[in-house]
């Protein structure tokens, strides 16, 4: 190891870490990696060159004094323990002022936690999200960090380099204190979720009711991808179909097992909306749905005792226009659902969060980046305080325009059989949140009546009951 002073340091040289590290030298900064495992300390010594700007070491205390001060050291290792015990491997060996940056899902109370313990001993701790995947470490991910406003100054420089760009702005920024960046990390997660729902369930629709090949399914996602839909998602979609299986016979995505797997970080957005009081249905049914494609067994056996009608065949260009429409409702939808929360998080746990930021950042480099982040960006910016983008006039037009597709198509599912549970969902959130009076007066009685909860009345202030 050379006796160069680094830059950034990086403890976790797994795909991400070591992508994270060739992209961060690429532009001209200095970077020291951290791995118990020799053989990736050796594999991205090579991935290196001959540039002197990168090297790893196996040993803490080599990789702590190889740092410049403030040392500036990134965590890429899996969620939960292994973070705690990264943290003191290194704690002996660190100085007052120095940073540990922790890339990962980590559960934004244990950010705070972590921030808190460390906090005490001087050291700054920051929990910044990273998404895009290993393509996005290596060329250039959305980077979401939150921690001690004055310490981001030290790391800005290397994550404006190393983060994707939008029309040539960074797609990072300080987003806050305490677990801000994890916190947002854990929202865009929960879209994510979200919109690969919508679109399974779009793809379902339309090979079951017009019988769309897996070439025509690729070419209209494609076409979709040239219009307002245009997204990571969606773009990923049309290559997947085009995917040939080299294992049997036919296109991948047809031998694909139908249980979707999860880490929990949409489970986690869900169970948060609700300690928060708002409402993300659209999420909470994905991580619904991928509970329900779990249940592979008994689904076989269910599909064998109930009888379901026929799909009702449409007409191809119909369906195809109030597909796009749908789609690009139920998106608007989601991304209102998943800020909404944000916005309310913000208050209660004081993160100050800026949502035409959050927007901006993710318009590229992350899974859910697409065209109408810009839109969204815009909105927040042009209306400070808004809590849901769904109240913004910009918005109104677009989705009232799209509405009497979402309602066709969805009841196009219901009369076929066809599953269309995150479609419907953003459909009835929408119809809920948008109705002045909602049955739930009848609830206030029946809570009164069980139970004598009292109730509020439409013509008078104060608190009632009756004796039902
Ligand atoms: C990203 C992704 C990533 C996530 C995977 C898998 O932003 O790069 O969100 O962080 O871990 O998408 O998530 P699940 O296994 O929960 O689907």
């Amino acid at each position: 190891m050379s006796k160069l002073m680094y830059d950034f340091g990086l403890v976790g040289l797994g795909v991400m870490g070591h992508n994270f590290i060739l992209n961060v030298a690429d532009n001209d900064f200095t970077v020291c990696g951290l791995d118990l495992d020799e053989e990736k300390v050796r594999s991205l010594i090579e991935a290196g060159g001959d540039s002197q700007k990168v090297t790893a070491t196996t040993e803490v205390g080599t990789f702590v004094t190889s740092l410049s001060s403030p040392r500036k050291i990134m965590l890429l290792v899996p969620a939960g323990d292994l973070v705690d015990k990264a943290i003191e491997s290194l704690l002996p060996h660190l100085d007052q002022g120095d940073i540990i940056i922790d890339g990962g899902n980590s559960f934004f109370t244990n950010t705070d936690r972590r921030e808190a313990y460390l906090k005490e001993k001087g050291i700054n701790f920051f929990g910044a999200g990273v998404s895009g995947g290993a393509e996005g470490a290596r060329k250039g991910p959305s980077i979401m960090p939150g921690g001690n406003k004055e310490a981001y100054e030290y790391i800005r420089p290397i994550f404006e380099a190393a983060s994707a760009k939008f029309k040539g702005e960074p797609c990072v920024t300080y987003l806050g204190p305490k677990s801000a960046g994890n916190y947002v990390k854990m929202v865009h997660n929960g879209i994510e979720y979200g919109l690969m729902q919508l679109t399974s369930e779009i793809y379902d629709v339309l090979k079951k009711t017009c019988d769309l090949s897996n070439d025509e399914l690729s070419a209209t996602f494609d076409q979709w991808n040239k219009g307002r839909l245009q997204s990571f998602l969606i773009e990923i979609t049309a290559e997947i179909f085009m995917k040939d299986d080299n294992i049997a016979e036919g296109r991948l995505v047809d031998n694909i097992l139908d249980k979707a797997r999860q880490k929990g970080t949409g489970k986690w957005t869900s169970q948060n909306a609700m300690d928060l009081g708002i409402p993300v249905p659209s999420i909470d049914i994905a991580v619904s749905m991928r509970e329900i494609s779990a249940l592979k067994d008994i689904r076989l056996k269910a599909d064998e005792i109930y009888s379901r009608p026929e799909p009702v065949v449409r007409d191809k260009s119909e369906l195809l226009k109030q597909a796009e429409e749908a789609l690009y409702f139920s998106f608007i939808v989601t991304y209102a659902q998943g800020l909404h929360q944000l916005a309310e998080a913000s208050e209660s746990y004081g993160y100050e969060l800026n949502l035409s930021e959050v927007a901006k950042i993710w318009r590229a480099g992350c899974i859910i980046r697409a065209a109408l982040l810009d839109d969204i960006s815009t909105t927040f910016s042009e209306a400070p305080g808004l809590k849901n983008i769904l109240m913004a006039t910009s918005f109104v037009t677009k989705v009232q325009a799209a509405l009497p597709s979402v309602r066709a198509l969805v009841s196009h599912g219901v009369k076929s059989g066809i599953p269309l549970p995150g479609l419907s969902n953003s459909l009835t959130y929408f119809d809920a949140f948008t109705s002045g009076r909602l049955p739930l007066n009848l609830i206030q009685a029946q809570r009164d009546h069980f139970g004598s909860h009292t109730y509020e009345r439409i013509d008078q202030e104060g608190i009632f009951h009756t004796d039902w």
